[in-house]
């Protein structure tokens, strides 16, 4: 296995949704929220792309979260949604993602994203944390239209790199977006942060670890503290 190119999904991978899920507690009360919150993000995502239409990520969240509330019989306002969705656009890496990301760059691996999240936002979100500079290509599925886990979104991402699919290593939290990534023919990466399990639809990743410094390991470049 040659890599030549690793693309990233974000949220989640990247970005941690911590501060949200944070503020979510404090309002509800209630652990489930944030999480039906983004299990609703992702429904909408598919309904969408199956049915050929697309909105941006955004108002999908923003809808995701008008449904949760609802579901869950809180009282809520716009000024809310908009606090909530503008930490959405101001999420903070995971602890372990510079010193990786360093550390590939210097590899000289070239490395980009793809990402269901809306670009501007996506821009915003990594220009603040001063992590665009890692990264060749920042792809959305805004430009494809299509959300992952279509396989046009992975194609997209092939599209830009140059390379055939079977050099890229695909790395994503969500294991349904590494079931995608891999039925479409990428070499996977599933970083387990949540330590849970992988979908059951007879497939697993080619590579499962629960830190980024996993990938090292894989690509077997040694971890120098730096
Ligand atoms: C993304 C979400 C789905 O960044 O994690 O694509």
């Amino acid at each position: 296995m040659k890599i030549s190119h690793i693309y990233f999904d974000v949220y989640g991978t990247l970005l941690d949704f911590h501060s949200i899920e944070k503020e979510l507690k404090e309002i509800t009360f209630d652990q489930n929220v944030s999480r039906l919150w983004r299990e609703k993000q992702v429904e909408y995502t598919r309904l969408l792309t199956i049915a050929d239409k697309y909105i941006p990520f955004k108002e999908i969240s923003q809808n995701a979260l008008f449904y949760t509330f609802k579901k869950n019989k809180i009282k809520y306002n716009q000024e809310l949604i908009d606090t909530l969705l503008l930490k959405y656009k101001s999420l903070t890496p995971f602890q372990d993602v510079l010193e990786t990301l360093l550390i590939l760059q210097k590899e000289k691996i070239p490395m980009s994203i793809l990402s269901n999240g809306d670009l501007d936002d996506l821009e915003y979100n990594l220009n603040t944390r001063g992590m665009s500079s890692y990264f060749k290509n920042l792809l959305s599925a805004q430009q494809v239209k299509k959300y992952k886990i279509h396989p046009s979104v992975y194609q997209y991402a092939v599209d830009h790199a140059g390379v055939s699919k079977e050099n890229i290593l695909f790395v994503s939290a969500n294991p349904w977006d590494v079931l995608g990534a891999k039925w479409f023919g990428f070499n996977t990466f599933w970083l387990n942060r949540e330590r849970g399990i992988f979908e059951e639809l007879g497939i697993s990743s080619d590579f499962t670890g629960e830190s980024m410094f996993d990938i090292l390991k894989i690509l077997k470049i040694s971890l120098v503290m730096i």
